[in-house]
């Protein structure tokens, strides 16, 4: 374990960064194992299979921050990718329930079956729960919401969900690392690595329930979704690990070589001290602009003067549905909330 204070010298923005709802910053170890090893495929060094481990070593520690079983945990370039092979193996005429103003990764997939009489259908993310019936196939949500930072009622969500047989499909991509969250309450949860993982673009993870796994099929397999990927890659048949390693595409392997370090600093660190820390500094910029607490590390806000006040000020936020979105990470400091209030001011 570590302190998230001696952690933070293990960043160096050069900015007061307060967009990791955008992307997130990569601790040094994560920085330094991604140039060793462009170094060594610039060089032409190595072979490539010391390489591939990495991508291993982030699936573990994604399990153990989510409390998946390993086996259960497949791996991917992007969130809709992932999702893209449940939404196809949904039934014909399956009915989906979502959040409005979801995250286009999220729901694409499952429209993108209409063909099949796949119906979505949308509702104020605060009513999702009660929306669910018996009528309901899935219900798609996202853990907090990318464009205004608001957290589902992840527990009445799960109970209606189970109470009407209806499959709970989480996009976790705004969450994970600062919000305790044991996927296994869900069938599926998907989450891009690059935005509070603090990795690079292009790696994604996916926790499948092993139930429903036995449904979805493997549409990307390739030679990294085999038992034993060094094997052999030439020629039928078909043999897919057993567990949800099928489902895994062949990774881009510069990007696993930082994302294992990122993921393994904050387990060190641990969810539970990272979220006590965003939001504290999220409600201390919160009660600076005169908004009460909140339960969030994204502080979404109604600032027109805050796009040009954080360029003057050399900050760096988002604007998102037509709002200002601040974000705070492990990174960032009592100072940076400060700066913000003060550019504002
Ligand atoms: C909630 C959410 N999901 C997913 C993504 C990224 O999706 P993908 O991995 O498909 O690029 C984002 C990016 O902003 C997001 O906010």
């Amino acid at each position: 374990m570590t302190t998230l204070a001696a952690a933070q010298a293990l960043w160096r923005p050069e900015t007061t960064y307060l967009n990791t709802a955008t992307y997130g910053l990569p601790p040094q170890p994560a920085w330094e194992a991604l140039q060793a090893a462009l170094a060594d495929w610039h060089g032409g060094r190595t072979s490539f299979e010391g390489w591939v481990p990495a991508t291993q070593r982030a699936r573990e520690q994604f399990a153990l921050m989510t409390g998946a079983r390993v086996d259960d945990v497949a791996i991917g370039a992007n969130v809709s990718g992932l999702l893209g092979m449940v939404a196809a193996a949904l039934p014909d005429g399956t009915r989906v329930v979502a959040a409005e103003n979801e995250f286009t990764s999220l729901i694409f997939p499952f429209l993108a079956q209409e063909a099949r009489g796949v119906r979505v259908s949308f509702v104020p993310l605060e009513r999702l729960a009660e929306t669910i019936d018996a009528s309901t196939g899935v219900v798609a949500f996202s853990a907090v919401q990318s464009s205004n930072g608001a957290v589902a009622a992840l527990d009445d969500i799960a109970a209606a969900a189970g109470q009407h047989g209806a499959l709970t499909v989480v996009d976790a991509s705004q969450a994970l690392s600062w919000l305790p969250l044991d996927v296994t309450r869900f069938d599926v949860v998907a989450a891009h690595a690059y935005k509070w993982l603090m990795s690079p673009r292009g790696t994604a993870f996916m926790y499948l329930d092993p139930g429903l796994a036995e449904r979805v099929r493997p549409h990307g397999a390739g030679w990294f979704a085999t038992e034993d990927v060094f094997s052999t890659y030439y020629g039928g048949p078909l043999r897919l690990a057993a567990n949800a390693r099928r489902f895994d595409t062949s990774p881009a392997w510069f990007n696993w070589i930082a994302t294992a370090p990122a993921l393994e600093l904050i387990n060190r660190i641990g969810v539970n001290a990272i979220h006590e820390h965003d939001v504290r500094l999220a409600n201390r910029f919160r009660e600076g602009i005169g908004l009460p607490p909140s339960d969030s590390a994204i502080v979404s806000a109604d600032s027109p003067q805050a796009e040009d006040a954080f360029a003057r000020a050399g900050i760096l936020a988002s604007a998102r549905a037509g709002r200002l979105r601040v974000s705070f990470h492990v990174y960032n400091t009592d100072e940076d909330v400060d700066a913000a209030l003060n550019a504002l001011s």
